[in-house]
Formats: structure tokens, sequence, C-alpha cells
């Protein structure tokens, strides 16, 4: 069976887990976190990152604290059509209006015009990209328009770990990336996510956020409590805050995770590679792979007729598959509300993408011969 995905956790690492566990180290938030931080950061190729529960309380804490250096009282933050939910769903929750973009077919990311334009007629000031099944979403063009008119640039990364941009890894573009170490990702803390970002401020800013507001997650807490003499340092709360932290669990399974990172986006890459080299002309194989690290195979149609055809092999040979994450999110209920709406121009491939595409799991339990046999049926 050619599942979605397979756990990337193996029985070596769990018994590794539960040796550690028994010596009975404090599991609560702690030094294994500190150090799953900074080997994350130097994989990521960033000055520092924030380990948090899931990718969805990263695109949180990463969306409040950059929502909080924007002047406007309601923030107006730009986000694809085609991604998850939890990229949008914190803005909404905090009262953010949201501008929603096309994608570029071949990368099923922004589209740059769309974009751009946009950002030029000043309707943004927040831009959450998502780079989609681990293709690289931006241009040189988006980030040179949004630095030029000052909007900033958030990269989620869930789907998109190792990716480049150029020379430089994903996540490392904008003020903030985040990532998701949830199953079936390229690596795994059972749940997990995490924010990297080059700015020491603003890193402090997110720990503030991931625990309480309390002073003492600063990397500065006597700064703090010199402000406010009257309250006790020990418990002294500076900044809004929630609980986004994780468990040095999970910490520890992750520090035994990034090490095999590398090899195993090389597998991914192979598959999708041989996927598009053997896939029908029916289908759509002119995506823009440079800098990828490949998270699922796209079954993408140019019409109707190709989007069943390809779902009819896809589940006669018992291949579980997924939509194109959400396809167009505009379709979804959650999405309708006076403070969402479409940029001009419209949605007009990921709506192509919602009717005509759907996925296929990849990993490193994907072999060459179980993409051989999927392209020999869809060529069939
Ligand atoms: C693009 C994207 N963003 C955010 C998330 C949320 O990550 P998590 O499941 O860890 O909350 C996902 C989950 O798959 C995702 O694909």
């Amino acid at each position: 069976m050619w599942r979605l995905a397979e756990d990337t956790l193996c029985t070596a690492e769990i018994h590794a887990l539960a040796d550690w566990l028994k010596r009975g180290e404090r599991l609560t938030q702690g030094e294994k976190i500190k150090q799953f931080e900074r080997a994350w950061a130097s994989w990521v190729g960033s000055a520092d990152s924030v380990f948090v529960s899931s990718g969805t309380t990263a695109n949180f804490a990463l969306v409040a604290c950059a929502a909080e250096l924007v002047e406007r009282d309601t923030p107006r933050v730009g986000v694809s059509a085609v991604t998850w939910s939890t990229n949008v769903s914190p803005s909404l929750l905090m009262g953010h209006e949201v501008v929603v973009f096309d994608v570029d077919p071949r990368t099923l990311g922004l589209d740059e015009a769309q974009v751009c334009a946009a950002i030029e007629a000043d309707e943004i000031d927040i831009l959450f990209v998502t780079h989609l099944l681990g293709l690289d979403a931006l241009t040189p063009t988006i980030l040179a328009t949004a630095e030029e008119h000052g909007v900033i640039v958030l990269e989620d990364c869930c789907e998109s770990h190792g990716a480049r941009h150029g020379a430089a890894k994903v996540g490392t573009l904008g003020l903030g990336g985040t990532f998701s170490f949830y199953f079936g990702h390229h690596m795994s803390t059972i749940e997990g996510g995490a924010i990297c970002t080059d700015d020491a401020a603003f890193a402090d800013r997110l720990r503030l956020m991931r625990a309480h507001g309390l002073a003492r997650e600063s990397a500065n807490p006597a700064a703090y409590a010199a402000q406010s003499p009257n309250v006790d340092p020990r418990f002294l709360f500076v900044a809004t805050g929630l609980n986004f932290r994780s468990t040095e669990l999970n910490a520890f399974l992750g520090l035994g995770q990034i090490p095999l990172l590398d090899e195993r986006i090389e597998t991914r890459n192979r598959n999708m590679q041989r996927f598009l080299a053997g896939a029908p002309s029916w289908l759509r194989t002119d995506f823009h792979t440079a800098g990828m690290s490949s998270f699922a195979l796209p079954l993408i149609a140019h019409d109707a007729e190709g989007a069943a055809r390809a779902r009819e092999v896809t589940d006669a040979l018992g291949i579980e598959s997924r939509p194109v994450v959400a396809g167009n999110l505009m379709a979804h209920p959650f999405m309708q509300g006076p403070r969402v709406r479409v940029a001009a121009g419209g949605l007009p491939h990921a709506e192509a993408v919602h009717a005509f595409g759907h996925y296929v799991g990849n990993g490193h339990h994907v072999t060459d011969a179980m993409v051989d046999e999927l392209c020999a049926a869809l060529r069939a």
C-alpha cells in the first residue's frame, strides 16, 4: 500500500527516547529544547529558532508578533489561495484583514504580478508566503517589491524543510519562517513546530508569546524587572502571550531527526523528478523544481477529464491521496466573512488546482518501482 506518509521516527529512535526517559530528567521546556533550537537554526541557516507545539502555533506566534510591528490598527495580511487553513486562521482570529492571492501554476506559490500590484497599491502590510509542496514560492521581484514598500515578509515552510530560494534555505528570506514537525512532514517530533528568524529582538518577543508573556522567558529579564519595580519579577507579565510550548521529549526526537534530513530530501526530490519525467502530457509537469524539497507528488490535470482519469488511476492502484492542500481556500466556509477579500484579477489558477488536482505522498517509503508503476498506469 502506498500511503500518504509513513512515520519518519524509527523504532531505534523511540528506544533511545525510552532510555533517555529512564534517566528521570525534567521533561518540560528546558535544555533539550534550547539544544534543538540551536541545531535547527544552524540547519536552516538562521540566527535563531523558537521551538513550539505545532506548525499552527508557529504560524500564530509569527503573525501575532509581526502584526505588532504594523502601525495600522487593523493589519492587512496577504496570503496564498492555496495553502493550509492555519496559515490564515490566526489572522482571522486576531481580526486582521486578509487579502487572498492567486498562485503561480509553476510554483504553486504566489502570483508575482498580482502580489506586486497589491504591494504597490499599498493594500497589504504583511505578506505571508506559503512554500507549498516543497516548491520555492518566492521570486526576487516579490522580495524586492516588498522590501521597497516596507511590507513584512513571513514564510510558511511547513511543507518545505530544506527547500532553497537561490542559495538560501526558505525560512530565512523574511522576518520569520515557520516549520511543522507533524507526522508525515520531512521530519517529525510527533507534534511540533519552529519559527526561524535572524532578528534577536523578534526572537525574544516570540519567546514571550510562547510562554504566557513572562519576563523570565526573555534574554534580558532584568531590563523588564527594572521597568516594573512594583511587580515580583518571578511572575512578571510583560507582553500578551499564550502557551505554545513543547516538551523535552519532542525536542529529543527532533535532535535525532535533523541529521537524517538531507538524505531524505534527496530521496523525495529523486522521486519527484522521476514522476515528472514519467507522467503523461495530460498532467502538468512544468513545475519550477529548482531548489525544491518535495513534500508530495502533484497530479494536476489540465481539465476535468484528466482530473477524473488521474483519480481513477490512483484509486485503482490503492494509492492514498489528498486534495492539493486546501485546493482553493475561498471555497471553504471558514473563509467567508467581511474581513477576507480576493485580490484584483481573481483566483483562476487556484480554482484550476482545486478542480483538477490531487496529490499522492512522497517520502522515504516511496520507491522507484512505485513511481514507475504509477506513471505506467497513468500513461496506459
Ligand atoms: C502549509 C502548512 N502550514 C501549516 C501547517 C500546520 O502545521 P501543524 O499540522 O504542525 O499544525 C501545515 C500542516 O500540514 C501546512 O501544510
